[in-house]
């Protein structure tokens, strides 16, 4: 099997938790000769991890984390070949960056190739309640190929813990970038 090459982008949208349960995912996968991970955060990711989380936890990763300004990541142009992208939380103005093809950050350029190159984009998009441009952007990035997963949890699992309520998001993320995860599944 070829080797999945895969972009966690965090952005400053409540829901760290959502970005930390994914990265906790990655580091247990089994599977680390054949997955490769690299990591970029926006400044705001970094301040609402603080808050939200009470620690900056997101340092302890073994990933490479790239800077939002560095367009010398790989991941910065198509020839690298990621074949998947994920923007957890995904802000509504990341969100409207990437509708909109500004790539004036690694985050949004990213964003942008990974769209061109038709692969796999996935916003994990926190707001609410939406006004008609965050509507109108979603539709725009689902026109374009790309996967809008609400950050919006389920509760047929019946979920105890605010982890186990996050999971029920993070689990449905894994299942769009196509990796075996052991979850509930109705009808099971
Ligand atoms: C604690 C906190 C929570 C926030 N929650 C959201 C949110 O849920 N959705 C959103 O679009 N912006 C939210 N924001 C605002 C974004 O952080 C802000 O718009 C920022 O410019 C987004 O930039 P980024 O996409 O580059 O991270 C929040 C800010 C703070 C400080």
């Amino acid at each position: 099997m070829s080797k999945r090459k895969i972009i966690i982008a965090v952005t400053g949208a409540s829901g760290s938790i959502y970005a930390k349960l994914l990265l906790d995912f990655f580091t247990l996968q089994q599977d680390k000769n054949n997955i490769e991970v690299g990591v970029v955060m926006s400044d705001n990711a970094k301040t609402v991890w603080e808050h939200e989380l009470g620690n900056q936890d997101y340092k302890n990763y073994s990933f490479t984390f790239y800077d939002k300004n560095n367009f010398y990541a790989p991941f910065a142009s198509g020839s690298a070949k990621y074949d998947t992208m994920v923007v957890v939380p995904c802000s509504m103005g990341t969100l409207g960056r990437i509708a909109n093809g500004i790539s004036n950050d690694l985050l949004s350029r990213a964003a942008d190739v990974i769209l061109k190159e038709r692969r796999k984009l996935i916003l994990v998009a926190r707001e609410t309640p939406y006004n008609l441009i965050h509507i109108k952007n979603m539709k725009t990035v689902t026109e374009a190929g790309g996967i809008i997963c609400p950050a919006t949890p389920s509760f047929y699992s019946q979920p105890k813990t605010i982890e186990e309520v996050a999971q029920t998001v993070v689990s449905r993320i894994i299942d769009l970038i196509g990796l075996e995860n052991e979850t509930y599944r109705w009808g099971n």
